[in-house]
């Protein structure tokens, strides 16, 4: 079995960051979402993984090698614009010849791992296999509607009005039988060849589809809330290790990692916090739920439930909450006198101050 993982696409839901760099390198308690999406492909014995790569291609290639770090092997497959789900299958035709492969969108987080619906795939290997999980609002999710044994009786793309609460969780096993689907459906409304049409095509033709349904915990990392959602979720398995220096004034509670390199000087984490390498934490309380990248400078500041990128800083600010930074973004306070504010905001970036 071979994977495809896809990198590609515009990932206008998590712009700002989207702008600068591609949102599949969004960190997840300090570890970019597609490096956890290999690890639960390499989890699998599946080492020939296609990656789909759009106009990041070289930000992704920087962070993901040629795979030899995750134990596996990539091969990079550029797609010139993004056309849809579909649209990769068509173009990794060549690197995924005749062989079954498991589609993984690279936005999407399933820690728990995929191995019990690789082992369904494999035991019964229909011509393809979704995998559903129960949403509250289904509308901006491929939609399934399911036989009594499991067998996919519909899809639709991001229907107005879901006929099942059983959204589909970006992760797909295929036979080379979606090849000819691939090529027969027609982009949708809004100009894209969907995978679920593609799949459609196969349940109207007549071939068995079967859906595992998924009860274990999985983000889609496309917009911001469900970014720190998940974040919160993967820093609750946070193991404590202390590799940076602690100076004694400061108080460490909870589970919290603090990185080589990094200081903490009079502060209070409240764990699960992760301290990139390189950071200098002072005077500061962060946590908790709290993942800060590498080299950031947090000075007289209250951090919690966010996230701070690489190079990012704060300076002499609290009740900072609920936040995404950046890389190299600053925040930090002026002295023009009370209820003055001073921004300068790249486009699409949101700012909440108390009304
Ligand atoms: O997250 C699950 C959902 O993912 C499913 O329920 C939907 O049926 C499925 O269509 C997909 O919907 P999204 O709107 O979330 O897809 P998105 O455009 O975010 O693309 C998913 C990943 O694929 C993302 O990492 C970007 C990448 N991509 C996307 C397109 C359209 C590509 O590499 N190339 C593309 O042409």
């Amino acid at each position: 079995m071979k994977a495809l993982v896809l990198s590609g696409g515009s990932g206008t839901r998590l712009r700002p960051f989207s702008y600068s760099m591609p949102k599949q390198l969004i960190p997840i308690a300090n570890t970019p979402v597609l490096e956890h999406v290999l690890k639960n492909i390499r989890d699998l014995g599946v080492t020939e993984i296609g990656v789909i790569v759009g106009n990041r291609a070289s930000e992704i290639s920087a962070v993901l090698g040629d795979g030899s770090r995750f134990g596996v092997r990539l091969t990079y497959i550029p797609q010139a614009a993004p056309h849809g789900l579909a649209h990769t299958v068509a173009i990794a035709r060549d690197f995924l010849g005749d062989e079954d492969f498991v589609m993984y969108l690279g936005d999407n987080m399933l820690p728990e791992g995929i191995v019990g619906i690789a082992e369904e795939f494999t035991a019964q290997r229909p011509a393809a296999q979704v995998v559903v999980c129960k949403v509250q609002d289904p509308r901006s999710f491929g939609v399934a509607e399911l036989g009594p044994s499991g067998e996919v009786l519909r899809l639709v793309e991001k229907p107005a009005h879901p006929r099942s609460d059983l959204a589909l969780i970006g992760v797909y096993f295929f036979t080379p039988a979606i090849h000819r689907a691939v090529a027969s459906i027609e982009p949708s409304a809004r100009g894209e060849l969907e995978i679920t049409d593609a799949i459609q095509w196969l349940v109207t033709s007549g071939a068995e589809v079967r859906a595992s349904r998924y009860d274990g915990y999985w983000k889609d990392t496309g917009n911001v809330e469900d970014v720190l959602a998940c974040n919160r979720h993967m820093l609750a398995e946070l193991r404590p290790s202390i590799e940076g220096e602690v100076d004694a004034t400061s108080v460490l509670t909870g589970a919290v990692v603090i990185e080589r390199g990094a200081r903490i000087v009079r502060s209070r984490i409240e764990g699960p916090v992760i301290i990139g390498a390189g950071t200098v934490v002072e005077n500061s309380d962060v946590g908790p739920h709290t993942a800060i990248g590498r080299d950031c400078l947090v000075t007289g500041s209250q951090l919690e439930d966010s996230i701070a990128l690489d190079g990012a800083s704060v300076d002499g600010v609290r009740g900072l909450r609920s936040s995404l930074l950046g890389r190299s973004a600053s925040v930090g306070t002026t002295d023009r006198g009370a209820d003055h504010y001073r921004l300068v905001i790249g486009d699409h970036t949101r700012v909440e101050v108390s009304a």
